[in-house]
């Protein structure tokens, strides 16, 4: 399973980075405004980072405009997946966008319908927004599971990659069901590091070691 990291701070990219446990990176036009600077500027900026698919998504409603932006975006490096809302225009965006070798990551999915017509599209990557659908009081994981099947059944190109993730047990759930990629937080990636028993157990051998020392000066 690729992990990507769903922000556009870049200090959260770079110790993720350093780390070596990501993939790839998603940003929409939130996390963008959340940092303040010029988008395009800081896009380049975590392409220069993260060399793995870079998401950036388009702001245009029609598929003209979709397809314009796409291209421009694509532009400011080769890692560049450019984010397409799930509408009529953007899935006609997608094909040709798929048919010119640009990459696509069509956004703000809820159903298995969606899942469907974004694969038949050639969308290279498809997120659907699990953390979303909680919030609504849908059952999100037997969505998921769904979704991850008819992926599965006809052999589709796309990605399924798992979005809008609210907690460590949405990344279990999405692995074990084989998920191509879950884009998740930063602070649910530090949380996935942790477990009281790892801090107690080190704790424990480390005054145990300590112990042992003493004993050996004292011998
Ligand atoms: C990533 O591709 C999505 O834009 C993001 O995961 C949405 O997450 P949210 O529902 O927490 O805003």
């Amino acid at each position: 399973m690729e992990f990507f990291i769903d922000t556009a701070n870049l200090d959260q990219i770079k110790e993720m980075q350093e780390l070596g446990i990501i993939d790839g990176v998603t940003t929409n036009p939130t996390l963008l405004a959340k940092e303040g600077a010029e988008p395009n500027e800081q896009l380049k900026k975590i392409c220069e980072i993260v060399k793995g698919p870079v998401s950036a998504e388009v702001i245009g409603l029609t598929t003209e405009v979709m397809v314009k932006e796409a291209r421009e975006l694509s532009k400011i490096a080769s890692n560049i997946v450019v984010k397409i809302p799930m509408t009529k225009d953007g899935i006609k965006a997608v094909k040709i966008l798929d048919k010119e070798g640009i990459k696509t990551n069509v956004t703000l999915v809820f159903s298995q319908n969606q899942v469907l017509i974004a694969a038949k599209a050639g969308a290279t990557y498809i997120s659907p927004f699990i953390g979303r659908l909680m919030d609504n009081s849908q059952n999100e994981i037997d969505t998921l599971w769904e979704m991850m099947e008819i992926i599965n059944a006809y052999d589709f190109k796309s990605k399924l990659l798992v979005a809008s993730i609210r907690n460590a047990r949405h990344v279990v759930e999405a692995a074990k069901m084989g998920a191509h990629v879950a884009t998740i937080p930063f602070a649910v990636l530090e949380k996935m590091f942790k477990h009281p028993n790892t801090d107690k157990g080190l704790e424990a051998f480390l005054k145990d070691w300590e112990k042992l020392q003493n004993q050996l000066k004292n011998k």
